[in-house]
């Protein structure tokens, strides 16, 4: 089954999402490490912008990354030799048609995936299903409710409004980091605990703005420009006043707020 995918495969997003990654690995990684000997699966991996975190990070533990993508993968791949990975090894995979059999991962690592799917409630009772008992999935979203800053603008939260919406009727949700904790639930998994990681940007971060503010979540909304426009969901000079606006939280007397969920839960016996 194919995924319509709002963010697109083109280089700028690849760009972004290493961007995002690197900007961001302490506060959505520092607590995620896995034991020698373990299996990691990998879902969504993309062009492998976490992947190269979690197995520089757990380099005795084997992951098995997967992506729907196949040039996304080829991507990912030259990232983790550049890295010098050998812990890693990269498959062609839709997560709703996944080619292992049951309970053959200890570990489940999904970041930034759920939010593109329709079904997401049941991808994650699939990856329970690849779970062995005992083992634990760990989840990563954001929301785009979230975003709060100063100045605040009508403007910009209209052309964020519209990213949302284009992920709708795409099939996504751009505000599930909220609902991680019933999905979970949800689809069976026990010892659900959710946090939320908040990223606060202001001009004494000069990292944070660029790479976040900027070439993170400003990019992403002005990605969506052209068919919001076409989909009539705004006009084009508002949604550019809305992308001026947040640029304008960029400078010295800006400031940027989101927040992502990381959820981690475990498969219990029965
Ligand atoms: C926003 S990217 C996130 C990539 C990576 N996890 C990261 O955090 O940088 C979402 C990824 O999910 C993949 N994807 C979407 N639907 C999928 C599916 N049904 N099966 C496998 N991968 C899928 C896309 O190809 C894309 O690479």
């Amino acid at each position: 089954m194919s995924q319509t995918y709002v963010h697109g495969y083109h280089a700028r997003e690849n760009e972004r999402l290493q961007d995002q990654a690197g900007t961001l690995v302490d506060l959505l990684h520092s607590d995620t490490a896995y034991p020698a000997g373990s299996t990691v699966l990998e879902v969504g991996c993309g062009v492998g912008a976490q992947t190269v975190t979690l197995a520089g990070r757990s380099p005795d533990a084997r992951f098995t990354s997967v992506d729907i993508s196949a040039h996304s993968l080829a991507e990912a791949k030259r990232r983790a030799d550049r890295a010098g990975l050998t812990n890693v090894e990269f498959q062609l995979a839709n997560i709703f048609e996944l080619p292992f059999t049951a309970e053959s991962f200890d570990h489940v690592f999904v970041c930034f995936v759920l939010e593109h799917l329709s079904r997401p409630l049941e991808a994650l009772a699939i990856l329970k299903n690849q779970l062995k008992v005992g083992g634990t999935i760990t989840v990563i979203e954001g929301d785009h409710g979230s975003a709060y800053f100063h100045p605040d603008s009508a403007a910009a939260r209209a052309a964020i409004d519209c990213l949302v919406e284009m992920q709708r009727r795409a099939g996504g949700n751009a505000l599930i980091g909220r609902e991680l904790y019933p999905l979970m639930i949800g689809s069976g998994f026990d010892a659900v605990r959710v946090s939320p990681r908040v990223v606060y940007v202001d001009s004494s971060r000069p990292d944070l703005v660029d790479g976040f503010t900027r070439k993170t979540f400003t990019a992403m909304v002005e990605g969506v420009r052209e068919s919001a426009v076409v989909a009539g969901l705004i006009e084009p000079q508002n949604f550019d006043e809305g992308i001026h606006d947040l640029y304008r939280t960029t400078e010295m007397d800006g400031v940027f707020c989101y927040t992502f969920f990381k959820a981690v839960g475990e498969k219990k016996p029965g």
